[in-house]
């Protein structure tokens, strides 16, 4: 043991070292190092393809990588999703998944099974040991819709919530297994810019309660405001890392982007879209329930002949 390095602070929560991960011909991540401390929010940003996602599911236990180390907290983690998540570290998303016929409530609950005694079975079937442990797992989730704001939907079902909601959720989700490390894949995908900025505040208050985070995003004002640290993948290579003012102005960087422009959230045009889309949908359920209404409404009177103006097309 003496041999063990001594630059191993004990603040370190992750260490990836030389993580390669190849799918066939395919080389996704290259010898990737990153580290991340307690008390740490770090950026992971990239081109599409570049490789985040999959590095995530490296550390996740997802994939086994082809060459490399993740270690959390001095351990080097069994490529194994529920060991690395009972190790204490939790994940989200780019695709987002819920039960979605489970309420809200219930999503949490599943979150939580990895530190309880009781298993997700017995979670769900109510087992005789479940109950025991069942008030103080309610009470520790709907403290967690509190924090994140959504308490007052514990019992719809989770299929019924906006986009943004369900990103939400699946943070709470996330939090439900007491994590030391949250990694989050593209928490803001979607979302307006107003819950944009509340997502920002989230993830700052899941840091002041010790929980360190890694996260993906394309927002690059939301990284660039919430990062203590950046690091920049390009097809599957760490470009540079280093505070946001360091990487905002890098002219590989910008190269990488084509350009892009990091002030004026980029995310806002493709955020208006999926508003507009979800108004439209609101507005077409109205219609069509209103629709609905009046037509059972005339069939009571018996004058349905009013309706047959389509009648060529059928
Ligand atoms: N399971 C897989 N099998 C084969 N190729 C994959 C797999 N997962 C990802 N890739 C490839 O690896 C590259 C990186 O993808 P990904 O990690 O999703 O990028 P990012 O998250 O940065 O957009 C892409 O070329 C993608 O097609
Ligand atoms: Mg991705």
């Amino acid at each position: 043991m003496t041999d063990m390095t001594t630059t191993t602070a004990t603040s370190t929560v992750l260490e990836a070292s030389g993580v390669t991960m190849r799918f066939g011909g395919l080389t996704a991540v290259r010898s990737v190092d990153l580290t991340v401390n307690s008390g740490e929010i770090v950026g992971l940003i990239g081109p599409n393809g570049a490789g985040k996602t999959t590095f995530f599911n490296c550390l996740t236990g997802l994939y086994v990588p082809t060459e490399g180390k993740v270690s959390y907290k001095g351990k080097v983690l069994p490529p194994k999703p529920h060991l690395v998540t009972s190790a204490g570290i939790a994940r989200t998303f780019q695709n987002i998944r819920l039960f979605a016929n489970m309420t809200v409530l219930e999503n949490v609950l599943v979150g939580r099974h990895t530190r309880t005694k009781e298993g997700l079975w017995s979670a769900l079937l109510r087992g005789p040991g479940f109950r025991k442990a069942e008030t103080a797992s309610r009470e520790r989730a709907m403290e967690l819709l509190e924090f994140i704001g959504l308490a007052h939907k514990a019992d719809h079902l989770s299929r019924n919530l906006p986009y943004g909601e369900q990103r939400k959720l699946e943070i709470a989700r996330a939090l439900a297994s007491e994590p030391g490390l949250l990694l989050l894949d593209e928490p803001t995908a979607g979302m307006n810019p107003q819950e944009t900025r509340a997502t920002e505040e989230l993830v700052f208050a899941i840091r002041d309660m010790g929980i360190a985070v890694l996260v993906i995003e394309h927002d690059m004002r939301f990284i660039f405001n919430l990062c203590d640290r950046v690091a920049v993948l390009v097809q599957g290579e760490k470009l540079i890392e280093g505070t946001s003012e360091v990487v905002q102005a890098d002219e590989r960087v910008i190269a990488a982007y084509l350009g892009e422009p990091f002030e004026g959230a980029p995310g806002d045009a493709e955020a208006a879209e999926v508003e507009a889309a979800e108004a439209h949908a609101e507005a077409a359920e109205a219609e069509a329930a209103e629709a609905a209404d009046s037509t059972s409404e005339t069939s009571t009177t018996g004058t349905t002949s009013t309706t047959g103006t389509k009648g060529d097309a059928q």
